[in-house]
């Protein structure tokens, strides 16, 4: 292979080409650390014409390309090909507009999204999409797993807020459609096969997104439940009595609850007791300050003589609120003693949801009699996570976890993955929820747009 180095060089200067040991650990792996890579280079172009132009020498050399984001996927999806390019678009970053008439903003794929929900806010806008990794997940890797997060509920995940896609494909052409309409039939959509499709298909480097005026009130309660069924029947009522402005809906069961808040007592008060069945966090937003907390209360109050809730706490200040997210959202402490783990981010119905989890528990009690599990979710997106420990993962290990996992999401027609993605560590399973021409078509697409396979090989489709 000819020493692409010097091209690549003349395109974004020497200082932005990084090799061997000096390409830091954080372009090489992954949150998971399961996986980790030697690429050739680490590039770091500072415009989209450099990116096409880093992509056309990839193209001439057949030399693999992986973008990097803020590597937070847990599945493999964003760890450079030994020998390849690990392209990171942090320099990439501007907030390019905000378009308070048309609601859009165009932001740069290396864009961390706290930062383009703070720059969103600043003008009265909410970027409504949300997640755990805000502070380091950029809007490439969000728009590249197609993220999902906390908010989902009320406003969809991140293919519902991509209005505009500007990419550049393998072959270094550069395709744009930044445009601002909610609606636009014209032909086929292309900009949906690149969401989600983990950088296997090309690069997207600038996006229009929508975004929403921004809420004026917001409330935050945690509320427990004797039983799923309670839990799905409150997520439905108070979608209805709530007018549409529910817009989070976290199911945690009494295992997760109990280990989150025991681990955070050091730092935070457990707010209501353990003994219940299953908690939820839940976070309504609307505009007017004189009626929605007061609607929000009304609405639990119902809940709880109705005996569908039993108990609830609402946050009454900015740090209460945070105290009840964290439970949800601090995981360290609470995970620290499982460590190692394997987690999951399963999908299905919301009827099946339950069962799902008992299946999953007892499958896998008959195997590891002294195995920990935690479960929770976004049950509004019937969206369920599992982390699961038998305090040590090998391969052999990690393999049981996965069969007694997929074999459950099989049986209730589920999918392996709701908003992470494949990667890598699911890639050997997508077959058990995609069928042979659902994959047969994914191939078909993927030759068309990397004929080359350079993007992100090893990826999604290649362990079938
Ligand atoms: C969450 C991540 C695991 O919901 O998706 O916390
Ligand atoms: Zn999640």
């Amino acid at each position: 292979m000819q020493d692409i180095g010097p091209k690549l060089i003349e395109i974004v200067g020497a200082s932005q080409v990084f090799t061997g040991d000096d390409i830091g650990e954080r372009y090489r792996t992954d949150i998971s650390h399961k996986y980790t890579s030697k690429p050739a280079f680490m590039v770091r172009p500072a415009s989209t014409e450099e990116v096409a132009a880093v992509m056309r020498v990839a193209a001439e050399n057949s030399v693999p390309v992986t973008v990097i984001g803020g590597q937070t996927s847990t599945c493999g999806a964003a760890v450079p090909v030994d020998g390849g390019i690990s392209l990171s678009l942090e320099r990439m970053n501007r907030i390019v507009e905000i378009d308070l008439i048309s609601m859009t903003m165009t932001v740069e794929a290396g864009c961390v999204l706290q930062v383009a929900h703070e720059a969103a806010e600043a003008e009265g806008a909410l970027l409504p999409i949300d997640l755990g990794a805000r502070g380091s997940a950029t809007i490439g890797g969000v728009i590249g797993t197609n993220a999902g997060g906390n908010r989902v509920l009320r406003w969809g995940m991140m293919r519902d807020m991509v209005i505009g896609v500007e990419a550049v494909l393998a072959d270094g052409t550069v395709i744009s459609s930044l445009t601002k309409m909610l609606k636009d039939n014209a032909g086929y959509n292309w900009k949906h096969l690149l969401i989600g499709s983990e950088g296997t298909l090309g690069v997207v480097t600038r996006a229009v997104l929508r975004i929403r005026p921004l809420p004026t009130t917001r409330q935050t309660a945690l509320v427990a439940m004797d039983s799923f069924d309670d839990a799905a029947k409150v997520l439905r009522r108070l979608e209805v009595v709530l007018s549409g402005r529910l817009s989070s809906f976290e199911i945690m069961w009494a295992d997760f609850y109990e280990r989150m808040t025991e681990a955070q007592l050091p730092v935070r008060p457990r707010p209501m007791p353990v003994g219940h069945s299953h908690y939820a966090l839940l976070e309504a937003m609307g505009g007017d300050a004189e009626v929605d907390a007061s609607q929000f209360e009304r609405a639990l109050a119902d809940l709880m003589e109705q005996g569908l809730v039993k108990d609830a706490v609402i946050a009454s200040s900015d740090r209460e609120r945070e105290n009840i997210w964290a439970i949800r959202e601090d995981l360290g402490p609470g995970m620290s003693t499982m460590r190692p783990f394997a987690s999951y981010d399963a999908s299905m119905g919301l009827r099946d949801m339950a069962a799902f989890a008992d299946d999953v528990r007892a499958s896998l009690r008959a195997i590891f009699p002294d195995i920990q599990m935690v479960f929770y979710g976004h049950a509004g997106d019937g969206n369920l996570h599992a982390n699961i420990s038998v305090g040590a993962l090998d391969k052999e290990i990690q393999r049981k976890f996965d069969v007694a996992v997929f074999d459950a999401v099989r049986r209730v027609g589920g999918s392996i993955a709701a908003e992470h993605g494949i990667g890598m560590s699911r890639a050997p399973y997508l077959s058990w929820t995609r069928s042979p021409r659902e994959l047969e078509l994914m191939a078909v697409l993927k030759k068309a747009l990397d004929p080359e396979h350079i993007l992100n090989p090893g990826k999604l489709l290649d362990a079938m």
